[in-house]
This record gives C-alpha cells, sequence and structure tokens, in this order.
C-alpha cells in the first residue's frame, strides 16, 4: 500500500492514527533543525513534519535527516507517520487540514525532479511565468492548484450536462474524425490517405451533416461531447481543435431546441453552484443586438444602449455630423448616466474632461474620426461644440435619450457598420473602465431573427451567416424574394457578452436545402459532388430536426473568469497554435511523406516564423 489516505484528507478525528501520505513536495523549510514540507497531492497538502527530537534511535535519526534534506522541491515521496496537532498558532485556516500535521517515522522517496522552471506552489503574490513556458512544461502547470480546479470544474460541468441529457433519453453517440468536409465556414484540416494516394480526408469542423444523418436514421434525441477541428486564425476565445456539447432533435421548432437547451444549463448551475437559473432566457433580435449593443453578441448586464440620433441633429451645422450624414452614414448616440460614472469615485464628473479625451483618443484608435461628448447641466446639455446645434436640436436630443444633470452624451458618426461597431466597443470599454460588472451576476440571452445570408466583405458573395444547413422562416425561399431580408430559424446563445452556442432547425426537404446550396453560390455538380449523399438522405424521409452546439471551452472559461480559453483545456495549443511540449505541428520523415505520395513538401523550406 502507497498511501492509507490522500493528502486532503486528515481532520481532527485522524488524530493520533498511524497514516502513510504520498505526494509532491510543494514546498519545505528547516526550523532549527525541524523540517516541515508540504505534501501534495490532487486531493489537497497537508504538513508533514521531521522533529529529530521526536525520534529515539540516533542512527535511525541521522539517516532519515539526511535523506529528507536531499528531497528536491517536487520530488515524490512516501511518509509514514502519527498525526498530531500543530503547534497552536501556527495552524493555517485556509486549508482544511491545516489543524493538524503528521509527524514523520519513515520515508522514502518515489521519485526524484530536477530543479524546476518555474515555482508550482502558490505563492502569495508569485507572479505566473509566461504562458509559453507554462505550455512547454503543462505536465507542471498542470500541478498548479488553479489548472487543477479548472479542469475538475469543467470535468463538473461536462458530468451534469451529461446526466441531465441522459435523464431526458437523449443518446451519446460518436461521428467520425476522418470525414468529408463540413463546410462551416473555416478551413479544414487536411488528412492524406494512404490506401488512396492523392485523396483526403477533413477533419470534422463540428459533426454538423453526421447528426442530421443520425436524425434521418430515426435516432430522435442525440448528443455528443465532440471535438471539432478548424483551421483559423487565432484568438484569445478559438482553439484549431476544441469541443462542443453538441445536440440534435428530431420533430422540434427553434423553442423547443432553445428549452432543452434552458434545462441542461439550468441543470448544470443546480449541479455546479446549487443554484437556480433563471429561465427562460431573454431573448433579442439580431436587428435590436447590433442597433441597441453595437454587437451581435450583447452583454446586457449594464445598459448604455447605442441610439440612433442621425434625424434628431441633421439640423445641426456641426461639420463633422454633416460630412457623415450627406454622405448617407449616421450618428449614433450613447447616454453615459451620472450614477454610473460616480460609482468610481464620489466626484459626479468621475470622466471628467481629460478622460473624455482620452475616449476621444481611443475612438481613433476603433478607425473613427473621434468622438463628440455633451454634458448635461441645470442649464441643458453643454460642450465644446454645443454653439453649432440650435436650441431646438440640444433639446429634441435632451428628450430622446433621457438626459439628465451629469449625464455625458458620447456620439460616434460614421457609416451605419461601422458606427455601431465602435459602439459596441465603446460600451465594452466603459463597462470595464466603470467597473460596471462588478458583483453582476452572469446573464445569457438567446440571439434571434438572424438574416440567412450576408456578403462577404470584400467579395461581396453571398454567404451564410451561420451555416448552409438552416430552415429559412416560413420553410422556404421563395422565387423573386430579396434574399438578403430572408430570416432562418437560428439561434446563438449568448453569455456574457460571448456566443457561447448556435443552432438551428434545419432543411429537411432536399428542395429547399438545395436552393440554398444554389444561393451560395454552388453548381449542381458541387452540389452533387459535395453533398449529393447528404440531399439524398434527406429524401429518403427526413423528418424535420434541429439542433444546437455549446462551446464547452467558453461556456467553462467565463464561468471560471479565464482571460482565454487555453486556460480550461488540459494540452491547449499556444497564440500560434504549436503545441510547446510535444513539438507539434512538426515535419515528418521523408518516407512516411513518400509513402503518402506528399514528397514534395519534405523538401520546401521551413517557413516558420
Ligand atoms: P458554430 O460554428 O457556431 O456552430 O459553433 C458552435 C460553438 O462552438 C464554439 N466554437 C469554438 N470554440 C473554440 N474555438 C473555436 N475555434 C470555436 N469555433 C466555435 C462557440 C460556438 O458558439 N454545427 C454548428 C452548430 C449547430 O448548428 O448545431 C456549429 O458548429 O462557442
Amino acid at each position: 500500500m502507497m498511501r492509507t489516505h490522500t493528502c486532503g484528507e486528515l481532520r481532527a478525528d485522524h488524530l493520533g492514527k498511524d497514516v502513510q501520505l504520498a505526494g509532491w513536495i510543494r514546498f519545505s523549510r528547516d526550523h532549527g533543525g525541524v523540517l516541515f514540507f508540504d505534501l501534495a497531492d490532487a486531493y489537497g497538502t497537508t504538513q508533514v513534519v521531521f522533529d529529530p527530537e521526536a525520534m529515539s534511535e540516533k542512527d535511525d535519526r541521522e539517516s532519515l535527516e539526511r535523506m529528507l534534506k536531499s528531497f528536491g522541491r517536487e520530488s515524490v515521496i512516501s511518509v509514514a507517520g502519527k498525526v498530531r496537532n500543530r503547534v497552536p498558532g501556527t495552524e493555517d485556516a485556509r486549508n482544511p487540514t491545516g489543524q493538524l500535521e503528521v509527524l514523520i517515522e519513515r520515508a522514502s522517496l518515489l521519485n526524484s525532479s530536477p530543479p524546476l522552471p518555474f515555482e508550482v506552489a502558490d505563492q502569495k503574490g508569485s507572479l505566473l511565468p509566461s504562458e509559453d513556458l507554462r505550455l512547454r512544461y503543462r505536465f507542471l502547470d498542470l500541478r498548479r492548484t488553479q489548472m487543477a480546479n479548472n479542469l475538475r470544474f469543467r470535468h463538473r460541468l461536462v458530468a451534469a450536462a451529461r446526466r441531465a441529457l441522459d435523464a431526458e433519453d437523449f443518446v451519446e453517440v460518436e461521428t467520425p474524425m476522418l470525414c468529408r468536409q463540413t463546410p462551416e465556414g473555416a478551413r479544414d484540416f487536411i488528412v492524406p490517405s494512404r490506401i488512396f494516394p492523392g485523396t483526403f480526408y477533413a477533419l470534422p469542423q463540428s459533426p454538423q451533416l453526421y447528426k442530421q444523418m443520425l436524425m434521418v436514421g430515426g435516432l430522435d434525441k442525440y448528443y455528443q461531447v465532440a471535438r471539432c477541428f478548424r483551421d483559423e486564425d487565432s484568438r484569445s476565445d478559438r482553439q484549431p481543435e476544441f469541443t462542443q456539447l453538441d445536440v440534435e432533435m428530431s420533430f422540434v421548432e427553434e423553442t423547443d431546441v432553445q428549452a432543452l437547451t434552458e434545462r441542461v444549463l439550468a441543470s448544470v448551475w443546480r449541479s455546479v453552484y446549487g443554484k437556480e437559473l433563471v429561465t427562460p432566457f431573454p431573448r433579442i433580435t439580431f436587428y435590436d443586438a447590433m442597433h441597441s449593443y453595437g454587437t451581435d453578441a450583447p452583454d446586457i448586464r449594464y445598459d448604455l444602449r447605442l441610439q440612433d440620433v442621425t434625424d434628431t441633429v441633421k439640423a445641426a451645422s456641426y461639420e463633422i455630423f454633416q460630412r457623415v450624414i450627406s454622405k448617407g452614414g449616421r450618428v449614433e448616440c450613447m447616454n453615459v448616466k451620472a450614477e454610473l460614472m460616480a460609482t468610481t469615485s464620489n466626484d459626479e464628473t468621475a470622466v471628467g474632461r481629460n478622460e473624455v479625451d482620452r475616449l476621444i483618443e481611443w475612438a481613433k484608435g476603433q478607425g473613427m474620426g473621434g468622438l463628440t461628448w455633451m454634458r448635461m447641466t441645470k442649464d441643458g446639455l453643454q460642450s465644446n461644440i454645443v454653439k453649432y446645434f440650435p436650441r431646438e436640436v440640444t433639446q429634441a436630443l435632451e428628450a430622446k435619450m433621457g438626459a439628465e444633470e451629469g449625464d455625458l452624451l458620447l456620439f460616434l458618426a460614421g457609416s451605419e457598420i461601422a458606427a455601431l461597431k465602435a459602439g459596441g466597443e465603446l460600451r465594452r470599454k466603459l463597462a470595464k473602465d466603470l467597473h460596471l460588472l462588478e458583483g453582476k451576476d452572469h446573464q445569457f440571452v438567446w440571439l434571434v431573427g438572424c438574416p440567412m445570408f450576408q456578403k462577404d466583405s470584400v467579395s461581396g458573395q453571398l454567404e451564410a451567416f451561420h451555416h448552409a444547413f438552416v430552415k429559412p422562416v416560413g420553410g422556404d425561399i421563395q422565387e423573386g424574394e430579396d434574399v438578403m431580408c430572408a430570416c432562418g430559424m437560428s439561434y446563438d446563445l449568448v453569455l456574457d457578452g460571448s456566443e457561447i452556442g448556435s443552432g438551428s432547425v434545419r432543411c429537411h426537404d432536399p428542395e429547399v436545402q438545395r436552393k440554398v446550396f444554389k444561393l451560395l453560390g454552388m453548381s449542381d455538380e458541387k452540389i452533387e459532388a459535395d453533398f449529393g449523399y447528404f440531399l439524398e438522405a434527406l429524401g429518403y424521409g427526413a423528418p424535420p430536426h434541429g439542433g444546437i452546439a455549446l462551446g464547452i471551452d467558453r461556456l467553462t472559461a467565463i464561468l471560471l473568469g479565464c482571460e482565454t480559453i487555453r486556460e480550461v483545456i488540459a494540452f491547449p495549443k499556444n497564440k500560434k497554435f504549436q503545441c510547446l511540449m510535444d513539438g507539434s505541428p512538426a515535419k515528418v520523415d521523408e518516407a512516411k511523406l513518400s509513402e503518402l505520395q506528399l514528397l514534395c513538401l519534405a523538401g520546401d523550406e521551413d517557413t516558420e516564423e
């Protein structure tokens, strides 16, 4: 037996017992010959002590002391001894084992460790090493309490979701990793076939087509904790491989999938936080989200809404607004209420002139010409440019924006998309600067009423707003209909201003699906080659169906307050999408490439860095 107890287990009722513990030496100190070790394992930390005066046999004492002194940090040891109370005044109330210690009688080294590249012990004020160093030695980084807690939280979340889905009769089905491309908008990772040289599998961007096929196959309720692979650009909330809680159901409408999602999350909340989650979640249309919050993933925990004041200010002779409006642009306004600014200090003008100047510089950095401001006083709106605004205009602005004394009106002028986007960023910045999120609970919101299509900003080519399998509202796209006005039966789930999930009711009629493919610019030949099997399957009595996929990495990271999803993934890629621990991506042997008939790549220059 290597241990009788874990390092997190001992309590007062173990006092006087002989125990054996095993773990890592996280920390050691020598207090006048008495040696203290923090012995840690996955369950906690227990103080183990060598006290020379407590040992009667001189030889035993000396050899044990020599051995213990030779153990370095993160050595793996096993110790046996008696549980006793710590010396009064040295207890550690933050540690559940902190009242006790084990007086070492025997010890053995199970494995040693060389000097560490960084400190594993969580010490007060200790700074984390660089992320790349942590990822290079992820096996050590994972020993840190924070990382261990993150993985355990993620496990509890996924386990609770699985239990909830199981209770609703969902069946977990594994779908292939080697497949034909599923077009989800990103690039695919390609896997060459040895048996059929010159042909390739793709790693799935999501199980989208397979889960739809499962519905055609009559499964009715599917889910999967599914790995997905996308060769897209790096961002703090993106990894090239990530995990979705992927769900599909037959004979459903949008609200059925949304209600199921809410039940699953409510169950997760109960299990993880012991709290009831308020459902149903509020819903906001894509149009309202864009126009009030300047984003399709609005954070509705704070107000700071945008309002289009183009019509109100067009009578002003203020040149900047005139120029933008004459080009068909618009002016967006946000009212920063006096009480929001007062939260940062007792001074009611916490966003003073200097801060406004900084905001103007910030807006320039966002690609705007700048930012215009007015402050509400006893005598109405005041600002350095108010002279260009006739009194009727400022009065109309005051009324429209509900301006009260001390409020600050901020204006962004530009093209519709630029003004709204900058407005969305401005909301985010003010929420941070004014600490508006402190003490706020998490808040989900459904984004509904999204368009079916959008145009690529560069090529102008029509592309799917979500993906190509969304059913149009009304079931079909009519001849002559303006497709840019067509809405899809799709929905996004947004948490605290980040999209954490997305889903839709699907085209189950093969002819509607074919029409959507064609509108997306695919030729009959391409449709046949890429989706022939899929359309064929839909034709064999596909039931109406729909589903959703929640990004588990994003959900976990938001709930844990992590800056990036890398903090909740055991072995993530770094910012450049490399694995610093195993050195991937890496070159492969020429023989391997030759076997795959990819030899020409072997001689290519190394293009890294
Ligand atoms: P979508 O592409 O919107 O939908 O993805 C669903 C959710 O997956 C997460 N996600 C990511 N997480 C980390 N890294 C990435 N690179 C990444 N890309 C996406 C997000 C996102 O909301 N098949 C559809 C779902 C459906 O229609 O049922 C799909 O994959 O949280």
